[in-house]
């Protein structure tokens, strides 16, 4: 199938789906159809030089067998909604919404943390969840230090941009006074911390395959348009020094490391497909302890860019068959 895959944008006019038609376009993928809700249907949204039609994401439409992969970027409810109609009509579904994250036996993916197990969703109903998006470059920068001297404790405080919360909040923030700008935690409280540091830390467990590592988060959200930052404290099993942290970091998949006096910002991130990683420093405050700091644009490597990663493997597994 690869590049002649016929794809389905599901959220395709709002942050992450306007985004994923940017990466498709820019990816050389040619069949490609815009999918919205009924408020936006009979538009058009930019793909390359082109523009696609906005269809109406009604249940017959995406039932109809003629699309081989959706990329679903639409909220939880819309999500359980739709992905499980679309899969049924045989096509691939990768799931931005937290609808299927956490459910067991739906593969949560960041290929380059644990991409094989992407393929496990071709034994089931081709569903995939692709992972919240401070978790994505979490899991990315996690990774190595966990294979090295192996995790012990993790604790994180997130700078999230409103881009995080969808189109209208970009909107909404470019309308706003400077004066009026301010740090919120606008997400829902489970008891004394918010769905999202729960999600965080849930998300973060499952992809590593880690179900008991101690993980604590504050999470933030700052008047940045796009690009979401860490600062991450990590307790190791073993010693590893801040240099030899720092090395391994430079071989990891998506992840590019900035020397002082460079630090990683968002303004640096957005566009960009690794995660910066920069800071990266001993932890006097616990033992085998390393302090570093990430910047990750959240609609590419935190959500579209990781989406189609995702799909792109699935598409390779899927290909012979279909060829
Ligand atoms: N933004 C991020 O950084 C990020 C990162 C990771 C995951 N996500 C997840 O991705 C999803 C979308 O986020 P977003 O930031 O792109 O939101 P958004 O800017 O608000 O866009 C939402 C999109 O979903 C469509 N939609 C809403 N309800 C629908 C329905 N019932 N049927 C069909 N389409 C519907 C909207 O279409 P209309 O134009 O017709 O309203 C719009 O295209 C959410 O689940 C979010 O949690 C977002």
């Amino acid at each position: 199938m690869g590049g002649r895959a016929r794809i389905g944008i599901v959220g395709a006019t709002g942050a992450v789906g306007t985004v994923t038609l940017d990466l498709l376009a820019d990816r050389g993928y040619q069949d490609v159809r815009a999918f919205a809700s009924a408020r936006s249907a009979g538009g058009r949204v930019p793909f390359g030089d082109e523009e696609l039609l906005v269809e109406e994401a009604t249940p017959e439409a995406l039932a109809a067998g003629d699309v081989d992969l959706f990329l679903f970027s639409v909220g939880t409810s819309a999500s359980r909604a739709l992905v499980p109609v679309a899969a049924a009509a045989g096509a691939v579904c990768v799931d931005k919404s937290s609808a299927y994250r956490l459910v067991d036996g739906y593969p949560l993916v960041v290929p380059e943390v644990n991409g094989a197990r992407a393929l496990d969703a071709l034994e089931r109903d081709r569903i995939v969840a692709n992972p919240n998006c401070c978790t994505i470059p979490l899991t990315c920068v996690l990774r190595p230090l966990h294979d090295a001297a192996g995790l012990a404790r993790v604790r994180v405080s997130t700078y999230q941009s409103v881009s995080g919360a969808g189109a209208q909040r970009m909107t909404a923030l470019t309308a706003e006074r400077p004066q009026d700008h301010d740090l919120v935690m606008d997400w829902t409280w489970e008891g004394d911390e918010s769905d999202e540091e729960a999600k965080l830390r849930a998300e973060t467990r499952k992809i590593l395959e880690l179900p008991d590592l101690p993980v604590s988060a504050t999470c933030v959200r700052v008047p940045v348009l796009v690009g979401h930052s860490e600062a991450v404290w990590v307790e190791l099993e073993r010693p590893l020094t801040p240099e030899e942290a720092t090395a391994l970091l430079r071989e990891a998949p998506s992840v590019r490391v900035l020397d002082l006096p460079e630090v990683p910002t968002p303004q640096a991130a957005a566009g960009a497909d690794d995660v910066l990683v920069g800071r990266v420093r001993r932890d006097g405050a616990s033992a085998n302890g390393l302090a570093l700091y990430l910047s990750c644009d959240n609609l590419r490597k935190g959500a579209a860019l990781n989406a189609i990663q995702i799909a792109e493997l699935l598409l390779a597994a899927v290909a012979p068959a279909a060829g």
